[in-house]
Formats: structure tokens, C-alpha cells, sequence
């Protein structure tokens, strides 16, 4: 079944909202393919001026994280509605930098997932196996309970809307990414586990994005992988040529 591809840049705790008009500008001016979906998912002080930035553009903006209430006491965290309002689409969930520096668990994930897809953001929701879990040969049973963990409760309809990222932890930033074998594996039994959890009718249609060290250099071989669905950009992301390349590269889905 064919999905459409998504190109997500992550851009962590990168650029100012004046840095933020600029890279967009430059993204705008490069960016000529327009079949895949794009996204740039920015810190939080840059949402509204990336939409504004992004306009008539085809380019959603995503937050990077979401609440999980509608309101009330939970300093430092930011609503569905807020999000909403400055005109954001998209938010990342569970990434692996929120579970190993700021505490966030499967059950933090699940809440923010079901929130998000309440409120119609989409939910980009991330799962990936550690290094030491790798050579532990616990790679499909990480990511099984990641995924079953972030799915728990949520309706097949949801679940269809959500896009889920593998990202092995050992390959974010590092400059090695996962063979395209292995990426197109991972990704394969992850669609399985949706399989299970939803049927199959569902699960083809949930993308899955590979994510870790994805750069213009490797993402036409990432990209020609039938599992891999498009790719969580973060470092390659931040350059507007690179991060073209990568959105180009999806052209082998059509
Ligand atoms: P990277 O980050 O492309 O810099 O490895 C990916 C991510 O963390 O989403």
C-alpha cells in the first residue's frame, strides 16, 4: 500500500526566532519537490513564527512535545490548545532525549499521544532501542513495549492518524546510522505490532519514519527501503540544503 512519505526536521534546541525566518526562508527558496510531507518541528518560542514563516508554503510545524491536560498546574508544560492557536500541526512525542534527560515514560507518551489526538494535532511519536539493548538482542522487545505502551487505550481511528518514528537511540547524533537493512527490519516489526494491536488494514496505513544520523549523503539508500516511510531529521535538518536533499529523496516513493 502506498503511503505518503514524511520529511520531519527536528530541530531540538536550535535557533531563535530570527534564525527560525531565515532557515525557513532558505528551505522555501530550495524546496521545489513538494510531494512528501514536510514538517519542521521547532522549539516552542519559535512555533508562531515558523507558521507564519511556513504560510502558503506546504510546510506544517510541529511542537516538540505536548501536554497531556487541557489546563492547570503543570509548570512548564504547554497545551493542546496552545499549540493549536499559534497554528501548529504536528508534535513529537516520547522522543528519546525527553525519556532519557527529562523523565518521560510510556505512560507519559501514551497521555500525550491520546491528548494530541483529541485536540487534531498529529502525533509524532517516537520509540527506539538503546545501544546496550542492541547487543542485548532486545531490540524487537524494546520497541514492542515502547510502541504497545504509546498505543495503549488509543481508538484504530487515531492510530491510523499517528506517525510513528523509530529512532535507535545509539544513532542519534552520532553520524551512524542503522543499515538500511536494519532500519527497514526494525520498522517492519514495528508495522507488525500495529498489526496485532489494530489489523493490518490499519497498520499499512500508520507511516513510519526512520530517524538517527539521516543526512543527504544516505537518505536516497534509507529511502528505497519499502518500510521506511520518510525520516525524523534532527542535525541534517538545520541545514537548508541537506534537509532539501533528504525531502527530494522521498520523489522514490512515487
Ligand atoms: P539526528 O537526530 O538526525 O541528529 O541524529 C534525529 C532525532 O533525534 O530526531
Amino acid at each position: 500500500m502506498k503511503r505518503k512519505p514524511v520529511i520531519a526536521g527536528n530541530w531540538k534546541m536550535n535557533k531563535t526566532v530570527a534564525e527560525t525566518k531565515e532557515l525557513i526562508a532558505q528551505i522555501r527558496k530550495l524546496n521545489v519537490y513538494k510531494a512528501a510531507e514536510v514538517v519542521v518541528c521547532v522549539p516552542f518560542t519559535d512555533l508562531a513564527s515558523a507558521v507564519k514563516a511556513c504560510k502558503g508554503a506546504r510546510i506544517g510545524v510541529g511542537a516538540q512535545n505536548i501536554a497531556w491536560a487541557d489546563k492547570g498546574a503543570f509548570t512548564g508544560e504547554i497545551s493542546a490548545e496552545m499549540l493549536k492557536e499559534a497554528g501548529v500541526k504536528y508534535a513529537v512525542i516520547g522522543h528519546s532525549e525527553r525519556r532519557q534527560y527529562f523523565g518521560e515514560t510510556d505512560a507519559g507518551v501514551n497521555k500525550r499521544t491520546a491528548q494530541s489526538l483529541k485536540h487534531g494535532i498529529i502525533p509524532i511519536v517516537c520509540v527506539g532501542e538503546t545501544e546496550s539493548e542492541r547487543n542485548d538482542g532486545v531490540t524487537d522487545k524494546v520497541n514492542e513495549s515502547q510502541i504497545r505502551g504509546a498505543f495503549a487505550g488509543i481508538a484504530a481511528e487515531g492510530a491510523r492518524k499517528t506517525i510513528v518514528a523509530y529512532e535507535p537511540v545509539w544513532a542519534i547524533g552520532t553520524g551512524r546510522t542503522a543499515t538500511k537493512e536494519d532500519a527497514d527490519a526494525a520498522i517492519g516489526f514495528i508495522r507488525r505490532v500495529l498489526a496485532k494491536l489494530y489489523g493490518k488494514p490499519v497498520a499499512n496505513r500508520i507511516r513510519i519514519l526512520y530517524g538517527g544520523s539521516m543526512n543527504a549523503k544516505n537518505c536516497d539508500e534509507l529511502m528505497s527501503m519499502p518500510e521506511i516511510d520518510g525520516g525524523l531529521i534532527g542535525g541534517a535538518s538545520l541545514i537548508a540544503a541537506d534537509f532539501c536533499r533528504i525531502i527530494e529523496s522521498a520523489k522514490s516513493k512515487f
